[in-house]
């Protein structure tokens, strides 16, 4: 069994999200995953427009891109795409 979240953009004052390993669709127009968002972000992206040009993702009705940015911030802090040296 599979349970899949979806984001409804009405109800979006505040996000707090945490399904493990449960995926989630965050963009419907093109059936984009937080887990393709943070793998995005893994491979290099910082950035919505980063993300979006990878994937796509808010670029038809957009009303995922606040979700999306959420979602990369948070992917950013857990694995920043730098390295402190010295
Ligand atoms: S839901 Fe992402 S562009 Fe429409």
């Amino acid at each position: 069994m599979r349970i899949v979240f979806t984001y409804n953009p009405i109800h979006n004052d505040e996000f707090d999200f945490h399904c493990g390993d449960i995926a989630m669709y965050v963009c419907l127009c093109h059936a984009i995953t937080d887990t393709q968002i943070k793998q995005a972000v893994s491979q290099g992206d910082t950035s919505l427009k980063d993300v979006r040009k990878r994937l796509g993702v808010g670029d038809q009705c957009g009303k995922c891109t606040k979700m999306a940015a959420i979602i990369i911030e948070q992917q950013l802090e857990l694995e920043p795409n730098y390295y402190e040296v010295a």
